[in-house]
């Protein structure tokens, strides 16, 4: 079950972080070049957010009850903030991820609220924008990028 959470995990953060910079990119020309809100700025925004979801359920998953090192990291937890990889998964990994997904539903639903379209574009730029720097951040890259088995 392990490997398999694990995978999926390592996977989906392709697809969070592809409709992240999409998102992003297409919110910022909207709001810059004060463009209408068009059917796709909805999707990508329905992407982000859903796929941020699946990914924050496979990540509890990990969290609570597969992962060796939250596990390692439970037994003392006190040890483990001393000790850097414990610390950003027990801690770090999970506050920012969490902090990414609040900005996500936040920047959409006060967006699908808004009544002008360069509006609904600013704020899903500012917000989204913000939750993708949280994902860049909190995202460890000295792990495999393209897990395999
Ligand atoms: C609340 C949300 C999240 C929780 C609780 C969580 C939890 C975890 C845990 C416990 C691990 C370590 C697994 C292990 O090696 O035993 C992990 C690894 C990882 N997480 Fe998350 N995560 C969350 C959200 C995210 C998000 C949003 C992304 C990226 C978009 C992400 C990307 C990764 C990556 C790339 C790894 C390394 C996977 C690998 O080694 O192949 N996580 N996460």
């Amino acid at each position: 079950m392990y490997p398999v959470v694990l995978f999926l995990h390592s996977w989906v953060r392709w697809i969070v972080a592809v409709a992240a910079v999409v998102a992003v990119a297409r919110a910022l020309y909207g709001w810059l070049g004060k463009k209408g809100w068009a059917k796709l700025d909805d999707q990508l925004g329905l992407l982000f957010s859903t796929s941020l979801d699946v990914q924050m359920l496979l990540g509890l998953i990990l969290y609570i009850f597969l992962s060796p090192i939250t596990r390692a990291a439970f037994k003392n937890f006190g040890a483990a903030m001393s000790d850097g990889t414990l610390r950003f998964f027990a801690v770090e990994h999970i506050l920012y991820m969490v902090i990414a997904v609040v900005l996500g539903h936040v920047g959409r639903t006060l967006s699908k609220k808004a009544t002008q379209a360069t509006a609904k574009h600013r704020i899903a730029a500012i917000l989204f924008g913000l939750a993708t720097l949280a994902i860049l951040l909190a995202i460890p890259w000295s792990r495999p990028l393209f897990r395999f088995g």
